[in-house]
């Protein structure tokens, strides 16, 4: 029997830290065993907030090196990126047709940018209809995202329900799978580890990098246990360990940030160095997405062919 089809797309943002890789990429690597997935990089949505090639570029491909690096399996996973499909934006053009603007108006992305009075272009507020292109052209089971972009999936299964009550079926109806989001990793400060809040440890940081930014977690001195040290250490090693560390180890801060020094040592290596063995094989890494642009293709035109007919600019 063919595996249940699965698709999210990342969006090329900069480094990607501890928060990002347990909160969600860890979760594609796990996943691609159960699943066949399609994984792309939105750098179309991306260019609602970067205007600038440099980064584009750069961003672009280290996202690819990130995920290929922390084991996204190049002959399972169909890789690709969102602009060499134009596909996308095609479909999200149709969608634009049959969606109204009030609707788009109450995404949450559009109301907080709205709140925080930014400006607004228009690809924000289109948001949602390249994202249920993304999402309608490949007919996936299921869409795993965090909790923040669980609206933009049920958008795109209000897009599919509409296009196919007035064109006719063409839409599979996908179901968001929301990351577990039980653990928000803290940064160096506590709050959420987060690019906006300048508190993150790299996940690809080097172990001088590591060393300064664990010794440099705020710790709360009234408590014998370093919160916000042991939260990051339990990613790292099982329960029972981590109690047993924590308990012998009571009081002695520098002690506990230098065992958490080691073990994210060890944890990063590895894929540090399949990172450093993939930016020496750029011509590997640029095949691999080629491959899955080329499997994405097929299954992108086959479907656009079917809406093309449907909405009668065929013939
Ligand atoms: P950032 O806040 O650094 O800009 P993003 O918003 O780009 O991160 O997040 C990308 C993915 O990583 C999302 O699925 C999000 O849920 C997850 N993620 C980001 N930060 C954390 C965190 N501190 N803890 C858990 N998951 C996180
Ligand atoms: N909007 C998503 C984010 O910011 C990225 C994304 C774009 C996506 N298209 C998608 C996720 C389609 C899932 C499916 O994280």
């Amino acid at each position: 029997m063919s595996k249940k089809i699965l698709l999210s797309g990342v969006k090329p943002s900069g480094s990607v830290h501890l928060g990002n890789y347990f909160g969600a990429m860890k979760q594609f690597v796990d996943l691609q065993k159960d699943y066949q997935p399609f994984i792309f990089i939105a750098d179309y949505h991306a260019l609602t907030t970067i205007k600038n090639k440099e980064a584009m570029e750069k961003n672009s491909f280290e996202i690819a090196l990130d995920y290929l690096a922390i084991g996204l399996e190049p002959e399972n996973v169909t890789f690709y990126k969102q602009s060499s499909i134009p596909e996308h934006t095609e479909l999200a053009w149709i969608f634009n047709c049959i969606t109204t603007m009030p609707y788009l108006m109450r995404a949450h992305a559009f109301k907080d940018s709205e709140a925080k009075n930014k400006e607004i272009n228009v690809g924000v507020f289109d948001y949602p209809m390249l994202m249920s292109a993304d999402i309608l052209l490949y007919d996936p089971d299921i869409v795993p995202v965090g909790q923040d972009q669980k609206q933009h999936v049920e958008f795109a299964r209000d897009t599919a329900t509409k296009f196919n009550r007035i064109f006719g079926e063409a839409f599979k109806l996908p179901e968001p799978m929301i990351l577990d989001s039980m653990k928000t990793i803290p940064g160096i400060d506590g709050q959420k580890m987060s690019k906006s809040y300048n508190n993150t440890i790299p996940l690809f940081a080097s172990n001088d990098e590591i060393q300064k930014l664990v010794m440099g977690i705020v710790t709360d001195s009234d408590s014998e246990v370093p919160e916000n040290v042991k939260a990051i250490h339990s990613l790292l090693i099982d329960q029972e360990s981590l109690e047993r560390l924590y308990t012998e180890k009571a009081g002695k801060y520098k002690d506990l940030k230098e065992a958490l020094i080691a073990d994210l040592i060890s944890f990063v290596t590895p894929l540090r160095e399949r990172r450093e063995a993939l930016i020496s094989d750029k011509k590997k890494v640029l095949s691999i997405i080629e491959k899955g642009t080329q499997t994405a293709k097929v299954k992108a035109e086959e479907k656009m062919k079917k809406v093309k007919e449907l909405i009668g600019v065929l013939s």
